[in-house]
């Protein structure tokens, strides 16, 4: 039995993870059996580009769950899914968060369903970025981040490493364990969600059942 088993400290929590089209989407698989393991009841959301990284078989077998893909394809209920969703979970987690979607969140671009589900969101959205350090350290990007960051949206990461693109910079997406753990005090902690964008007052956190 794994650790996390045996203290199911995100029981009754929802959240939607949101990947996007960059190497590290493979470590996101991590990411969401640790919130799973943890009892977490977990939603997987995914860009088309994301696809060409990481299947959707994968998520669902380890969500449990469908993996929506497309704003059109309506998965269990002929609600929009980037409305219902949201209001149903805690917290979103985009990862990895390409400069792409950063970009695209940062204008308001929802052109496809992990940006509408952002600009749409009910709950608090937190970002966990990799990318090349180049793209990184871009004045434009970085423009971007401190405006999301402005506005509300919290980040994890990105930290200093080895890329995938076999330079060593600022750009790698923080580690899977590190992710769930600042998840778990977001989730758990008194105080510690993040504000829903837009929306005047913090969202109450439900109690555990
Ligand atoms: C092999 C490969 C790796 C990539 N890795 C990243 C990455 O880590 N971060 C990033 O921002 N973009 C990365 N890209 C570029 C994105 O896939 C591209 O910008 C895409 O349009 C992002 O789409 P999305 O944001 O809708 O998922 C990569 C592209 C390729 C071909």
């Amino acid at each position: 039995m794994s650790e996390n088993t045996s203290s199911p400290t995100l029981k009754a929590r929802e959240i939607i993870v949101a990947v996007c089209g960059g190497i590290a989407a493979y470590k996101v698989a991590d990411v969401v059996s640790k919130l799973v393991q943890l009892g977490a009841g977990v939603s997987v959301v995914m860009t088309a580009e994301a696809i060409q990284f990481i299947t959707p078989l994968t998520f669902e077998a380890l969500s449990g769950r469908k993996v929506r893909t497309s704003t059109f394809d309506l998965v269990d209920t002929s609600d929009p899914q980037h409305i219902g969703l949201t209001e149903r979970a805690d917290l979103m987690l985009v990862a990895p968060a390409t400069s792409n979607i950063i970009a695209k969140v940062a204008h308001g671009i929802c052109d496809e369903l992990v940006s509408l589900m952002i600009a749409a969101s009910a709950c608090p959205v937190v970002f966990a970025p990799a990318m090349n350090n180049r793209m990184w350290d871009h004045p434009v990007a970085k423009e971007n981040v401190s405006k999301l960051n402005h506005i509300g949206y919290r980040f994890i990461g990105p930290e200093p490493g080895w890329l995938a693109c076999r330079n060593v910079g600022q750009g790698r997406l923080s580690e899977p364990q590190t992710i769930v753990e600042e998840l778990k005090t977001m989730l758990t902690a008194p105080n510690a969600l993040p504000p829903v964008v837009g929306q005047p007052q913090p969202r109450a956190i439900k109690p555990n059942v």
